[in-house]
Formats: C-alpha cells, sequence, structure tokens
C-alpha cells in the first residue's frame, strides 16, 4: 500500500465518508452551494409551507431527510427496457412493463420541475437502457430547459454513436457508459448481446460531441472479470476516461447475489496502487466514488464500495422509476407512485407533497450487513442506476 493516500483509513484530506446517521459523524446539513431561485424568485416560503405563488414563481424548502440529508440529486429511470441482457442485472426471458405504466414525456418533465423548486441541482437519465426509448433527445432538450446544473445519462453505450451529437446538441452535459470488460469474448459472455468495438466506438463519439470526460462503469464480479482490473486502470493512463469499479449489488434480476461474488473495492485499489501508485483525490461533488490519479500519469479510476464500505450516510440520491415510483433508495423496501398522482389530477403541490415524503421516510442506511437484510422487489434495470 506504500505510495496510497487516503485508502481505507480516514483522510483528513478527502470529504466526510461514511458520515452520518450511526456514525457520529456531521452530515452536511444544508446546501453547500448557493440555493437557486429564479430571477422573478419572492424568496423561500416559510418552513413547512409551499404557498401556491411560490409553486409558480420560484423555489421551496430544500429537501433534507430525517438525518439532515440533502437531497439534490434525481435519477430518472426512462425506460425497464434494454437491448442487453447482462447477468449481473437482467436475466433472458424479463417481463417488461406494459408501456402505459410507463410515464410519458410529459409526466417526467413535470416531476423533474417539481424536484428542480425543491432545490434538486443534478439529474441523471438511466433505464434500463434510456436510449432504447423514442424520443429521448427531445427529453433531454425538455429536461435542459429546466436548468439543472448537471444533466447526464448512463447507457451501455450499444446505440449512443449516432445520438452523442442529437444528445448534446440538446443540452446533456455528460455520459457514463458501462462497460464490463475490454475483452470482446467476455464482454459477449456477460452483456449477451452487443459487442464491444460498437461501444468503445460510442466512447469516441462522446467526446467528440462534447459529453466527456466519459465515465467508464466496470461492474466487477468475482471469478467472472476480476482479472481485467489492471486492464480497465492501463485504459484509464491510455485514454484519460474515468473508469469506476462498481461492488456487484445484491439487484440482479436472478436474485443469486452471494457476498462471494463482490469483488471488495479494497483489493481493487490495493491491486491498482501496487503497479501504478495512486494519490487520492478529494470529490467536488456529493458522488460516492472515492477517487484517485494516477501518480505518473493521466487518467483516474474511483471505487464504488457500496456493499463494503456503504455511503449511505452522505447519500443525496431520489430515484424516480419508468413507471413513476419514487424510491428514496435503491434498496428501499416501500416507494411511492407519483403516477397516481398525475394521473388523477393531482398538482404541482401534491406532487412535491409526494417527494418530500418519500425523502422524509428514507432510511439510515441500505442494511446489507443487517441480519434481517430483504432485498428489493425490484432488480437493478427496474430501479434505474
Ligand atoms: N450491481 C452493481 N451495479 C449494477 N449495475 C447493473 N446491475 C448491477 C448490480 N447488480 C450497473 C450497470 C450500470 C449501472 C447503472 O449499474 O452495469 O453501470
Ligand atoms: Fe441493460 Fe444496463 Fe442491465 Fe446491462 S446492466 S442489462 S446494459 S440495464
Amino acid at each position: 500500500m506504500s505510495g496510497l493516500v487516503g485508502y481505507p483509513g480516514p483522510d483528513p484530506t478527502l470529504p466526510a465518508r461514511g458520515a452520518g446517521p450511526g456514525t457520529g459523524q456531521p452530515v452536511r446539513l444544508l446546501p453547500t452551494r448557493a440555493h437557486h431561485t429564479s430571477g422573478h424568485d419572492t424568496g423561500p416560503p416559510a418552513a413547512g409551507t409551499a404557498p401556491a405563488a411560490s409553486l409558480r414563481t420560484g423555489a421551496w424548502d430544500p429537501l433534507v431527510d430525517a438525518f439532515g440529508r440533502l437531497h439534490d440529486d434525481l435519477r430518472i429511470s426512462v425506460t425497464d427496457r434494454c437491448n442487453l441482457r447482462c447477468i449481473h442485472c437482467m436475466p433472458e426471458g424479463v417481463v417488461f412493463r406494459p408501456r402505459p405504466e410507463l410515464l410519458q414525456y410529459e409526466e417526467i418533465v413535470r416531476v423533474a420541475g417539481v424536484a428542480r423548486r425543491l432545490g434538486v441541482r443534478s439529474v441523471r437519465i438511466t433505464g434500463g437502457e434510456p436510449l432504447v426509448r423514442r424520443g429521448v433527445v427531445d427529453l433531454v432538450r425538455r429536461l435542459a430547459s429546466l436548468g439543472f446544473d448537471d444533466l447526464s445519462l448512463t447507457t451501455n453505450g450499444t446505440l449512443l454513436g449516432p445520438l452523442a451529437g442529437p444528445l448534446a446538441g440538446a443540452g446533456l452535459h455528460r455520459v457514463n457508459i458501462s462497460c464490463d470488460s475490454l475483452r470482446p469474448d467476455r464482454f459477449a459472455a456477460i452483456r449477451r448481446r452487443g459487442d464491444l468495438a460498437t461501444v468503445l466506438a460510442a466512447m469516441d463519439s462522446a467526446e467528440a460531441a462534447g459529453l466527456g470526460p466519459v465515465k467508464v462503469n466496470v461492474v466487477l464480479l468475482a471469478g467472472i472479470n476480476d482479472d481485467e482490473v489492471e486492464a480497465f486502470a492501463a485504459f484509464a493512463r491510455r485514454t484519460g476516461r474515468p473508469v469506476r469499479f462498481i461492488e456487484f449489488m445484491p439487484l440482479d434480476a436472478p436474485g443469486d447475489w452471494s457476498r462471494s461474488q463482490v469483488v471488495p473495492s479494497a483489493d481493487v485499489i490495493e491491486r491498482i496502487n501496487r503497479r501504478w501508485p495512486l494519490v487520492a483525490v478529494a470529490n467536488s461533488d456529493q458522488s460516492p466514488a472515492e477517487r484517485y490519479r494516477f501518480a505518473d500519469s493521466q487518467g483516474e479510476v474511483g471505487v464504488i464500495a457500496s456493499v463494503t464500505r456503504p455511503f449511505c450516510g452522505t447519500c443525496n440520491r431520489l430515484r424516480l422509476t419508468a413507471d413513476g415510483a419514487l424510491r428514496n433508495c435503491l434498496f428501499a423496501r416501500s416507494e411511492r407512485s407519483v403516477r397516481d398522482i398525475l394521473r388523477d389530477g393531482g398538482d404541482d403541490e401534491a406532487i412535491a407533497s409526494a417527494v418530500r415524503a418519500a425523502v422524509m421516510a428514507k432510511a439510515a442506511g441500505h442494511g446489507i450487513d443487517e441480519p434481517g437484510f430483504l432485498r428489493p422487489q425490484r432488480s437493478m434495470s427496474m430501479i434505474g442506476g
């Protein structure tokens, strides 16, 4: 571990990971960044109230949960469908939601507009695979017009190439591309559809379109692709693309997850550091990734240690599923439907109340390690990464 700064012990130069509920560490109580208001804002309403006038003209109180965590990041899944069948996500023969159950784009934009007024600053479009849904470019344009600080999309990259330019033109800021192997045969074995060359070419297209830096998501599966840690690190050095190694979570659709299949992030960083010394990088945002740059070259690697080093204490995320459920955690076992509110003619205040209630109901942590842990009924593609 020589030469490695800040892993796995605490490092005062890094943001307080593991802060928050149950850790004895403080959590961020209020926005550290300026709270957004529109130019004609009349000022935030008094606590606990949201007068109708402010609905039309300005911001509401930010979304702070029962543990003081500010929620300013919304993940919007636009479909549960996908053109791949990754073994850690979707089984062959998966049954998708009937289309009428999915939120229409108008409905998504309405919820996003309410979220914007509730202080959400960053939106990520996910799936399933978001680019299999028609008209995503149009959705991006409409979301971009709401003025989020950060508007990004997570994709498997198979359909991105020709869409990269239009997406950037519509106001998308950046993309994360999932790629679990750099070997064509293994890529095919893990993803069961699609091919590596198309995905690598899509990374180039995304960069050419201005959607960089392209982050590359790698889910590590013990005994399947964990021998590629160094190859991905070399890829990060060569291309300058940040690579994020994600611990396999119990969100696979077959429900076969076991802890023995998880590749601990600490081991990943130790291995890379042995080959190419790493230096910890402080996170400028609330990203759960623990980031490292190479001491001797361009590029960075990061780990998302959801299982072995949960970051629930600083979680700022809220999710909207393709069928219109608000989820306060990937692992939540309950959720609130905004689709029913929308389709019953509910107003923006009713949507805002549902969003606030979802945030207030958030548990301290996902509890994967607790004896009574039950995985959620929904798998990854039904929630949206
Ligand atoms: N555990 C961890 N990550 C997963 N993903 C899909 N299924 C799982 C899982 N069971 C990843 C995708 C994508 C991101 C949105 O989530 O590969 O990179
Ligand atoms: Fe599709 Fe992504 Fe799930 Fe793979 S991980 S099956 S690309 S949604």
